[in-house]
């Protein structure tokens, strides 16, 4: 279905539909409330989880050579909380510093796994001066769940959170 704002598609939510433009002008307002950090960082999981095929939402921060689990929302907590930067598809964006989606989580061997019913992944790089500084880490019980739209929509998301580091 076709919308109107930036990314312009609305998909059927469990409670009415749900629009991008929505969230993420809800998540903009929020980036930019001058909230603590941590604060920030948990709205910002959980109201991404309002995108339907969106089933685990989780932010990872650059800490040395690691990625560290700074904030998520989800059916269930992952026990890959620090990841070094090289190592799954979570490290392999963030050594990239591009973003990296996964149709298939089955078919590739960088995977790490952490929910059983995960079948696709994205992973999109926060970026501040050059260098990933963190990623969001989205994963879908739905096979090639992530489309150009949600790439989109997510390196906007990840482009706003540069302006809170
Ligand atoms: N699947 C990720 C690890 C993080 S969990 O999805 C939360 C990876 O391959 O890096």
């Amino acid at each position: 279905m076709k919308g109107v704002g930036k990314f312009g598609e609305v998909m059927a939510g469990e409670k009415g539909p749900v629009s991008y433009d929505q969230v993420a002008l809800r998540l903009e307002k929020i980036i930019r409330s001058g909230s603590q950090r941590r604060a920030i960082l948990d709205f910002v999981c959980r109201d991404l989880r309002k995108v339907p095929h969106y089933t685990w939402v989780g932010i990872y921060l650059v800490e040395g050579s690691d990625l560290v689990l700074a904030a998520w929302s989800g059916p269930s907590a992952t026990q890959h909380t620090r990841i070094p930067i090289g190592t799954g598809i979570c490290g392999a964006a963030a050594e990239a510093k591009e973003t990296i989606v996964v149709p298939d989580v089955r078919s590739d061997p960088r995977y790490l796994q952490c929910f059983l019913n995960t079948r696709s992944e994205i992973v999109v790089p926060i970026m501040k001066d050059g260098a990933a500084i963190g990623e969001i880490d989205i994963d879908s019980d739905r096979e090639d769940a992530f489309t150009t739209t949600d790439q989109a929509f997510v390196e906007s998301v990840a482009e706003e959170l540069t302006s809170i580091f």
